[in-house]
């Protein structure tokens, strides 16, 4: 898909043109004219309101075709970015001219750019077909300086959409770890992929016990980004478990179908790195994604066995299906030995998460209060959805090993996502430091607006406003 500034004098006579309105067709800032010139009664015909998710087609004196997208109620960043979303699929010809960016809010470029290269997105690898879309170029009017920057966050959460898409078969934690270098390509990021003895030798035994039922080995990417005259530094660690069997703690059959989901929170954080670097953001990063299955083998770690990740408390693992936190401890042990000023982790961790929040929030939990508003304002800028948990302490007995320093399940039904919010805490240190857990929105179930079937790249967005943030308050 190829975005590009347009002006309004442009000629559109081959193109569709995309416009915009609220509910009881009331057009918004930059779509009024060309609505006008459209045939009034075919929308009460079609049963076009406006509403958020609907699309219209009609003649037009002076395009192709002239497209109208529902906003719903009230126009806004996320608004405008879904219609976008919606417009983009539903365009019949080669070509578009969009007049959604003049809608004068502040960010619309970026909404435009955003909802139109991430609901374009597709994942064809395994298809034989050709793309169900039509649409190969959206020209835009009134673009902003964002453009060439709301580019690159989209094709960032496209990367980590591509990643988690494909099937576990095809990114063996060795594969996955190439691509991730390949997809660095130039950039000034400095890439170190540890294999089986190096990560034997750092004595990563939360890794190791994870990768035991595996026959394949497993791998930690190390992404360091160092821009000149950066003041701050941020540490990455993202969960990257290729699939999720649940070990010897074997998952039902209908709870693993979606389990190549797991590595979303390194995939998401290694996609971020990239971003970051491709926009030149002044903040140190080190990046951290632990890659390994989580399979059953005849050597695989079984209930009551101990760990020792890197640094930190010892593990008694009474559930082997309570595997992200384990490769967790040694990514955040790790993180420590960087002594950066902030430290988040990113992984796909609880059902109980998803369970809270639902299909479309993402879970926070912060060691403090600015930590978290920081979390939270920049996933307000970037336009993803993140509601705070806290980070009980009282629960933190619950977690208590009768031989070990610790166990890694509670044992209980209650409060799954603050105990694993806990555990991890015991590694995290004592500075900033924040945990997403996006078991429930890595994955969208449905396509509309700016999200597509599969793999959503949430957090990716959010996390670069916070690398930005950071920068900016040197
Ligand atoms: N990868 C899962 C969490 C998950 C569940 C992600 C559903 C996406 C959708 C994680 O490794 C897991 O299995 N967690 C267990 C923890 C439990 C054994 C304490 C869970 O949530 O059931
Ligand atoms: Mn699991
Ligand atoms: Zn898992």
């Amino acid at each position: 898909m190829r975005i590009h500034p347009v002006d309004t004098s442009v000629d559109t006579s081959d193109a569709t043109l995309v416009a915009g309105v609220l509910k009881g067709l009331e057009p918004i800032e930059g779509s009024g004219e060309a609505i006008g010139q459209a045939d009034a009664d075919a929308f009460a015909a079609a049963g076009f309101e406006g509403k958020a998710g609907q699309t219209i087609i009609v003649s037009h004196p002076e395009a192709a075709a002239l497209l109208v997208v529902g906003l719903g109620d009230e126009l806004s960043f996320r608004s405008l970015r879904d219609a976008a979303g919606n417009a983009v699929r539903a365009i019949k010809t080669t070509d578009a001219v969009s007049l959604l960016g003049a809608s004068g809010i502040e960010g619309a470029t970026r909404a435009v750019v955003e909802g139109t290269l991430l609901g374009a997105y597709e994942y064809r690898t395994y298809k034989t077909g050709e793309s169900d879309l039509k649409c190969e170029s959206v020209g835009i009017t009134s673009a902003d300086d964002k453009l060439a920057e709301a580019i690159s966050m989209s094709e960032a959460t496209s990367l980590a959409r591509d990643w988690v898409n494909t099937p576990a078969m095809d990114k063996s934690p060795e594969t996955l770890a190439g691509l991730a270098r390949e997809a660095v390509g130039d950039l000034p990021i400095e890439v170190e992929i540890w294999d089986r003895s190096r990560i034997e030798s750092e004595e990563l035994g939360g890794v190791l016990g994870v990768a035991a039922g595996s026959d394949r080995d497993p791998r930690v990417v190390i992404m360091k980004y160092r821009p000149d005259g950066a003041q701050k530094h941020l540490a990455l660690v993202g969960k990257g478990i290729i699939f999720d069997t649940g070990g010897l703690s074997l998952k039902p059959s209908n709870s693993m179908e979606e389990m190549k989901d797991d590595m979303s929170g390194a995939a998401v954080v290694m996609a971020t790195t990239i971003g970051i670097a491709e926009l030149g953001l002044g903040v140190n990063i080190t990046t951290i994604a632990p890659l390994t299955d989580n399979a059953v083998g005849g050597n695989a770690t079984r209930p009551g066995d101990v760990l020792r990740p890197v640094d930190g408390p010892t593990i008694e693992v009474l559930n082997t299906d309570a595997e992200g936190r384990l490769i967790l401890a040694d990514g955040l042990g790790l993180a420590q030995g960087y002594e950066p000023d902030l430290t988040i982790d990113v992984a796909t961790l609880t059902g109980a998460a998803a369970v809270a929040l639902g299909k479309e929030v993402a879970a926070v939990f912060a060691s403090d209060e600015d930590v978290a508003s920081q979390v939270l304002a920049s996933a307000d800028v970037a336009g993803e959805y993140f509601w705070e948990l806290p980070l009980h302490r009282g629960y933190r007995k619950l977690i208590d090993s009768n031989i070990a320093d610790i166990k890694n399940v509670s044992g209980i039904r209650y409060g799954g996502a603050i105990v694993a919010a806990l555990f991890l805490a015991e590694y995290a240190g004592d500075g900033p430091w924040a945990h997403l857990d996006i078991a429930g929105p890595a994955r969208s179930q449905k396509t509309t607006g700016q999200m597509v079937k599969g793999a959503s790249g949430v957090g990716v967005r959010t996390l670069i406003e916070l690398a930005r943030d950071m920068a900016e308050t040197d």
